[in-house]
């Protein structure tokens, strides 16, 4: 267990004076009391029934990018957000998603095991099975190939280069067959117009067949490669704004409150990471109708298990003005499990920021101080790689329900959402609330507390 962070150090700026050391509520700029009272204007208006509700709705069904059931939930999501009054937009993007083929070989009558490799062609091919090594060009060199299946031999040189070589040669399909024991599956990494229909084969199966074809049998085979290939498809960002309430007293800022709506293949995805959306929508609800100096967007992302690919459309769609006004991104993934860890932050630097200085402090004043480490793997990311303060919160170490089909509502805490809602609520607030100066012409630095750094990443 990780050791609580220390007592906050009164920082020299700070307006409390009469004691070198500030107690750990404190946040320099107005009193303790003061601080707690604003933190309570958000903390008493959650309720994590709703969260929960909106997990359970979310996690009625796996939510892959692209499907129809992550469409539902954009839907689902986007009107919670209209009900609450903001501006919403449904943000579409593209992207190519390569779809599993269904495999069947057949040698000598036989049915073998066997798997495809990614990108490969699809394609039924029958024909007389010939050995051909590694693939090598040299292995090649002098075997005749023209219309034949080459059974090839794992290793040496990639998968891609062994389907090309025998194509090249003349092969209409290839048979790679592993090395070392248990199923081969693998990549030819990407699509290419020259590859033939690859498929692997076990190392037993490949290795009689290679004895059999050495001793000079004839072995016909067929290959069948159907239903794979890539196409487009579409996923949604959505996007929530509140605007300043008072223009006057406009900042100029933005905030980000980020959470990823897809889930992957099988898994309902309860914590990963409908319990980051539904935090994410309460914390909408709340700050509704709350004067605020700040603009508010809440941001749940699409495609983010397929590499983070919303995100990365939404701040690519950001003009160099918008990137400059967003002073923190605080991404909620994996925020609700009954079986995980501390809350933590995790910024893709490993260094702290304004996102993590706020929430520390934050945590302090609401009784549940949090550390801070290093990791990427979310919707952060690309906000850092914009020049955006960013962090993830999650517990850590992760449930043992990550990404299968057991991250159910079942598992899900409302102590862990509660906290968790609390701290960004709280740390949210506090740059939003019409009384504090925007974040870079702050007198007092919003650097309150000293929190850890937690050694050893997610796993
Ligand atoms: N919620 C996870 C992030 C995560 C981080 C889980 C650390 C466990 C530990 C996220 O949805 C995820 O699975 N991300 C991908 C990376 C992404 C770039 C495809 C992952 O970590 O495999
Ligand atoms: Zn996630």
């Amino acid at each position: 267990m990780r050791r609580k962070p220390i007592l906050a150090l009164l920082m020299a700026t700070s307006l409390v004076v009469g004691s070198p050391v500030a107690n750990a509520n404190e946040t320099p700029g107005s009193p303790p009391q003061a601080q707690q009272a604003f933190d309570n204007k958000i903390i008493k208006r959650i309720n994590v029934d709703n969260i929960y509700d909106d997990i359970a709705h979310l996690s009625s069904e796996p939510r892959v990018a692209g499907t129809e059931a992550e469409w539902n939930a954009v839907q689902y999501i986007d009107d919670k957000y209209s009900s609450f009054g903001y501006d919403t937009e449904i943000q579409p993007f593209t992207f190519e998603s390569y779809q599993t083929p269904e495999v069947s070989v057949n040698v000598a009558g036989e049915p073998l095991s066997s798997n495809s490799f990614t990108y490969t062609p699809n394609g039924e091919v029958s024909g007389e099975v010939v050995y051909a090594g590694l693939a090598t060009e040299d292995d090649l060199a002098g075997i005749e190939l023209g219309g034949k299946i080459a059974l090839i031999k794992r290793g040496d040189i990639s998968f891609a280069d062994k389907v090309l070589n025998a194509a090249q040669a003349g092969a209409s399909a290839v048979m790679i067959y592993n090395n070392t024991s248990g199923s081969l599956s693998g990549t030819l990494g990407a699509p290419n117009e020259a590859f033939v229909p690859a498929v692997s084969l076990s190392q037993t199966d490949g290795d009689r067949l290679a004895t059999l074809l050495a001793e000079g049998q004839t072995i016909e085979a067929t290959v069948n490669v159907t239903g794979g290939g890539i196409s487009q498809k579409t996923s949604h960002n959505v996007v929530a704004v509140k605007e300043a309430t008072n223009k006057k007293k406009d900042t100029n800022q933005i905030i980000v409150v980020g959470a990823h709506h897809d889930s992957v293949p099988g898994s309902p995805g309860a914590n990963d990471d409908a319990s980051g959306v539904a935090a994410s929508i309460e914390l909408a609800r709340v700050m509704a109708n709350m004067p605020t100096d700040t603009e508010l967007r809440f941001v749940s992302f699409g495609a983010e298990e397929l590499g983070l690919l919303g995100s990365y459309h939404y701040v690519e769609t950001l003009s160099q003005d918008e990137r400059d006004r967003i002073v923190g991104m605080f991404q909620m993934d994996m925020v609700g499990s009954r079986d995980a860890g501390e809350l933590v932050m995790f910024t893709v630097d490993g260094e702290k920021n304004a996102v993590t200085d706020l929430s520390a402090a934050a945590g302090v004043r609401t009784g549940n101080p949090l550390g801070y480490g290093q990791e990427g793997r979310s919707d952060h990311v690309p906000f850092y790689y914009a020049g955006i303060p960013a962090a993830l919160f999650i517990h850590s170490p992760t449930e043992p329900w990550y990404h299968t089909p057991e991250d159910s509502l079942d598992k899900i805490s409302k102590e862990k959402l509660q906290e968790t809602a609390e701290i960004v609520g709280a740390a949210v607030y506090q740059v939003a609330r019409p009384d504090t100066p925007a974040l870079e012409r702050a007198k007092v630095s919003p650097k309150p507390v000293d929190y850890e750094r937690i050694v050893g990443g997610l796993q």
